[in-house]
């Protein structure tokens, strides 16, 4: 495929790029791919309704055909002709969460493929609040499936800058805007079991979930212990993962990446003087590591917002180590456990 078409768009002046997002939707109209800018990260988009456009995704991200694509709506409409069976709880978590970084399945309807599905019965879907996603899903006039716009396995793209480098020649066209505002990609939430359950941890927590759905204080205790007796009989019981996309490598530099303990981590460098090691920490670690430490900030907000561009500038550098630190050490904010998630995923000495 020959280069993509780039467009650079100002977010406080979409209305001067319609012509940009008309051609967008043209190209997704067609059966093309675009790459777009979300809250979470930076999606690579096609007609959710067209197996051939679903075909193209997977070939764009070297993505195996079985992990779903995530369906990306502007209007409640959409969701009608796409999404069958919607439970209360799952209207709930609707009406308070979208548009906004929390992805729910639902059963589907037949006018979506088997090929955007990965072959399930189920249907992710999002609404994206980010204004140049509506405005594409809007000039297409169709439901966008969008997986994070990365090849599969690396580090999702929150850059526009990334998305040129590593998608360039990969998709027809690249919408680029300023850098994703989460950093991380949706939480999302299982609407089909009777108890609401997150597959993907992100921005938004389990408990705000259960918190969503009940309807008083007493609810809300009672669905947190039917929840951890839930989560604890998934981890005795081994078989297939609910989530597809969970059982591949994700998030991976070419560096190798450990997740250590503080003490471990001082070791490590004291034995590896010379060597290409960079440690991840936190405005509050920096000053032990030297000039081996990099910050990723102070608050989960500001580290999830860089941790992905962070471990793509260490592939830059040729970084050949890079050790982690376990940010739920020092603070307990609930963004910090899909943060650690996606680490621990990306980590080499790690088992998730
Ligand atoms: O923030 C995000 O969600 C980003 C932006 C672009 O919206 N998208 C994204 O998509 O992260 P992707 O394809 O990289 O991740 C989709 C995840 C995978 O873990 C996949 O297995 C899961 O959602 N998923 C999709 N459809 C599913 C289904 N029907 N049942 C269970 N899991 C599903
Ligand atoms: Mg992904």
């Amino acid at each position: 495929m020959s280069k993509a078409i780039v467009n650079y768009i100002e977010p406080s002046a979409l209305e001067q790029s319609t012509d940009v997002i008309e051609a967008a939707g043209n190209i997704i109209q067609n059966g093309g791919t675009v790459i777009f800018p979300t809250e979470t990260v930076y999606g690579l988009g096609a007609n959710a309704l067209d197996p051939r456009a679903a075909r193209r995704i997977y070939r764009a991200k070297g993505r195996p055909s079985d992990n779903p694509l995530i369906v990306h709506i502007a209007d409640i409409e959409m969701l009608d002709s796409i999404a069958k069976n919607i439970s209360d709880s799952a209207r709930k978590l609707m009406d308070r969460y979208w548009p906004g970084p929390l992805t729910l399945i639902f059963y589907k309807k037949d006018a979506v493929p088997s090929e955007t599905t990965g072959g399930l019965e189920t249907v992710a879907v999002r609404m994206p609040s980010d204004p140049i996603a509506c405005a594409l899903i809007r000039a297409a006039g169709v439901p966008i499936a969008a997986p994070s716009a990365n090849i599969s396995g690396k580090p999702s793209i929150t850059t526009g800058q990334d998305a040129i480098r590593e998608m360039a020649e990969r998709v027809d066209m690249i919408l680029l805007s300023t850098d994703s505002e989460i950093g991380i990609e949706s939480t999302v939430v299982d609407t089909t079991t009777t108890l609401p359950i997150v597959l993907r941890p992100g921005k938004v927590h389990q408990n705000k979930i259960l918190e969503t759905i009940a309807e008083s204080e007493e609810e809300f205790a009672q669905l947190r212990l039917a929840y951890e007796s839930l989560r604890s009989s998934m981890r005795t019981n081994e078989g297939e993962p609910k989530s597809p996309g969970m059982k591949y490598t994700h998030y991976s530099p070419d560096a190798q990446l450990l997740l250590l303990r503080q003490e471990e981590i001082l070791d490590v460098i004291r034995e590896h003087p010379e060597e290409s090691i960079r440690v991840l920490t936190t405005d509050r670690n920096l000053h032990l590591y030297g000039e081996k430490g990099v910050s990723l900030g102070s608050s989960s907000e500001e580290i999830g917002k860089r941790l992905f561009r962070v471990l793509r500038e260490m592939d830059e550098q040729g970084v050949a180590l890079i050790l982690c630190e376990d940010f739920t050490q020092s603070s307990h904010a609930d963004f910090l456990e899909a943060i650690m998630n996606r680490i621990k995923k990306a980590a080499d000495n790690i088992q998730e």
